[in-house]
């Protein structure tokens, strides 16, 4: 069964894909940072781990510009082989070509050797985040609460009703201060 999910399910993500989520991630760091809050972050859809490195980076990089942000960033996906491969945390490089230069100078090893053509996530980031396998449509394990849930480019695979049984089971009971991050269609 697991072989079939990690052939069945589409995969497709790259670094910083629809950089306004990530200028939004800052605003509400810089938000948690004034209240001395930590922010507790899931990717609840991650595949191979290019979207929560990119948090991962984003976050860290307000740290190492003396904002000291806490986070943890939990990362998710029903498919084990796309987890095992954002757990390596190694890309080819036509995955990092939106990623801004100052974030891959700062948080990626450019491969040489055998390596040429794919870059590392610094080992810095790869400790501090964690994966694991969630199927979003079976019950949820305990997990959370989180600050902000990154729910992206996974809905669209399921039917009306599955959407919004996972959307119940994602959000908290209370969800009216929720709301989607504005100009981006697809959930
Ligand atoms: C197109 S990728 C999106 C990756 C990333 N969120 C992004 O936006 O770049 C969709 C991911 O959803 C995962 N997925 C599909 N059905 C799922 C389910 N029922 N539970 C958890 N993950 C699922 C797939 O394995 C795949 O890695």
């Amino acid at each position: 069964m697991q072989t079939a999910i990690d052939l069945l399910t589409t995969n497709e993500t790259y670094f910083y894909r629809e950089p306004a989520h990530f200028v939004q991630l800052q605003t509400l760091a810089r938000r948690s940072l004034e209240r001395r809050e930590s922010m507790s972050i899931w990717s609840a859809a991650s595949s191979s781990g290019e979207e929560i490195y990119t948090i991962a980076m984003v976050l860290q990089q307000l740290i190492d510009t003396g904002q000291p942000v806490r986070w943890e960033i939990l990362g998710s996906d029903i498919s084990t082989r796309v987890i095992a491969s954002a757990q390596r945390g190694v890309y080819p490089l036509e995955r990092v070509q939106r990623l801004p230069q100052d974030l891959l100078h700062r948080y990626c090893l450019k491969g040489a050797g055998p390596a040429a053509g794919t870059v590392l996530v610094d080992k810095s980031l790869r400790r501090k985040v964690r994966f694991t396998s969630i199927n979003l449509i079976e019950p949820l394990p305990d997990i959370g609460p989180f600050d902000v849930i990154f729910l992206r480019n996974v809905l669209i695979y399921f039917d009306l009703p599955t959407k919004q049984k996972v959307l119940r089971a994602v959000l908290p009971p209370n969800a009216s201060g929720w709301r989607a991050v504005r100009g981006h269609g697809r959930a």
